[in-house]
């Protein structure tokens, strides 16, 4: 399993306005399975607050900006995301909370699997136990 990192997308800097873009075997450590986005997050609204057992994603602030806590099982840590040729890559078995949002920020996920709601932990007990089971693997 991979560390939470930030992924650094390319920019063609121009005067009509910049453009990035990411490829999924060049840019993003897993094949794309599915991409969503979030919007329209009244700012003092939470999403997230659940792991996945094996999806691996990049989130991605399109717009705006917003704040991502992400927990090991051991420790957290806060990535700020405002700028939208970052990717923030992260693990399966890792617990993420996503908040802060500014007015208009559009948080784009790029994921390594389709919907299955089987691969959600939702209980943050449940998933300190599954992580610590997991790394005893
Ligand atoms: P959820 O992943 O819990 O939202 P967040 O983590 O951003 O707070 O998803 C919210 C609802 O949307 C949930 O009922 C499942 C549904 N959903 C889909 O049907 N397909 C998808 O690809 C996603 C991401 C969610």
């Amino acid at each position: 399993m991979g560390i939470a990192h930030i992924i650094d997308l390319p920019k063609i800097l121009d005067a009509r306005g910049n453009l990035s873009f990411l490829e999924s075997a060049r840019h993003i450590p897993f094949p794309i399975k599915r991409v969503y986005w979030i919007y329209d997050v009244p700012g003092s609204e939470i999403r997230g607050s659940h792991a996945f057992k094996r999806q691996h994603e990049v989130l991605i602030a399109l717009s705006g900006s917003f704040d991502i806590s992400l927990h090991n099982g051991k420790e957290e840590k806060v990535f700020s995301l405002n700028r939208s040729y970052l990717g923030l890559y992260i693990p399966p078995m890792t617990w993420r909370t996503i908040q802060n949002f500014s007015t208009n920020s559009l948080c784009l996920v790029i994921s390594s699997t389709s919907f299955d709601e089987a691969d959600y932990i939702r209980d943050f007990d449940s998933f300190l136990f599954e992580r610590a089971e997991y790394e005893a693997k």
